[in-house]
């Protein structure tokens, strides 16, 4: 496999983010009849010491090997839940293009690489990946070294999802309100204050045309205040804590679609673990676990 030059330069940019893709690079890896989301590009935006992990993995040298099922010992289920939510949000996105949506809103966006994988996508969607300024600063950098150039259907925001200009920022790079939009926001909600999480419901549905949709992945509320059962909510907040992306926004289990239709959705459906791990691990992955306190959910704006 070909690694673009480039470093992944740690300083200003998402750690979580580089995480993710790192389960994608891991999972992409497998083969085909196995593999439960496929990211040819995920590897690209790895940092030097995942990219040597991952390749004493690819190798299989039994100390990567051993340090890759601690990982998995310690967060049982999450390396499965994470691969699931990209596979979920492919397929799901992957409908909406077919449904015929207009723009896609990728919001947190880190290292997303669908912009430039789904099939079909670029010849009839605009595209917005917003994330901070420094993981947007790497992310076309590398973009660059992949493709050559920045693809014309793709805008890069740099702005903080939660704040009240977002949408002013959007409009100034000629995001369209009147159009159908689908919203994602994988692996990010749980990181805003609820309070921005708050504004951000509130202005999709005031800035997005009739049809529009949005996807977003949720923690229960009881892994962020410190009250949750299962050993492994808690080691989830400490890591992310360290990592300086602290957890501050959860949903309390069972009301995820009264919350939602609250704030101004209709068609809310809610996706649990028992139904990823139904969906995608049959056959020769029937045996991998999933971790249950990671579930997606997708609305349509009411309008
Ligand atoms: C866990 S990563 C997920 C990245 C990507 N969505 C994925 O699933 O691979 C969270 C991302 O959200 C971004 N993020 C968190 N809070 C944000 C905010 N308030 N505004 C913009 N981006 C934010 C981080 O910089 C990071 O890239």
């Amino acid at each position: 496999m070909k690694i673009s030059k480039m470093q992944i330069k740690r300083k200003d940019t998402s750690g979580t983010a580089e995480e993710i893709a790192f389960h994608r690079v891991i999972e992409s890896a497998k083969n085909e009849e196995e593999r439960i989301c496929y990211d040819p590009y995920a590897v690209h935006f790895i940092g030097p010491e995942l990219l040597k992990f991952f390749e004493a993995t690819a190798c299989n040298y039994p100390e990567a090997k051993a340090r890759l099922e601690e990982m998995y010992r310690l967060f049982p289920g999450t390396q499965n839940s994470i691969v699931a939510r990209v596979r979920y949000f492919d397929d799901y996105l992957q409908n909406c293009i077919d449904e015929g949506i207009e723009q896609l809103v990728i919001l947190g966006a880190g290292y997303d690489t669908r912009a430039y994988r789904i099939v079909g996508l670029k010849e009839k969607v605009k595209v917005f990946e917003v994330d901070y300024q420094g993981t947007q600063k790497v992310k076309t950098e590398k973009i660059k070294e992949i493709f050559g150039s920045l693809p014309h259907h793709v805008t890069f925001v740099d702005a903080d999802v939660g704040s009240e200009k977002l949408f002013k920022n959007l409009l100034k790079h000629r995001y369209n309100q009147t159009q159908k939009t689908l919203f994602i926001m994988e692996g990010l909600v749980y990181y805003l204050p609820p309070e921005n999480v708050e504004t951000l419901l509130s202005s999709i549905v005031q800035n997005s045309g009739s049809g529009s949709k949005i996807i977003f992945d949720y923690f229960p509320q009881s892994m962020v205040d410190g009250t949750c059962e299962l050993e492994v909510g808690n080691l989830i907040y400490e890591r992310v804590k360290q990592s300086g992306e602290p957890l501050k926004f959860g949903i309390k289990d069972g009301t995820v679609e009264e919350f939602l239709k609250e704030r101004g959705f209709s068609h809310i459906q809610n996706v649990t673990s028992e139904d990823y791990k139904k969906a995608y691990f049959y056959g020769k992955n029937e045996n991998r676990e999933v971790c249950s306190l990671y579930s997606f959910v997708h609305a349509m704006v009411e309008h």
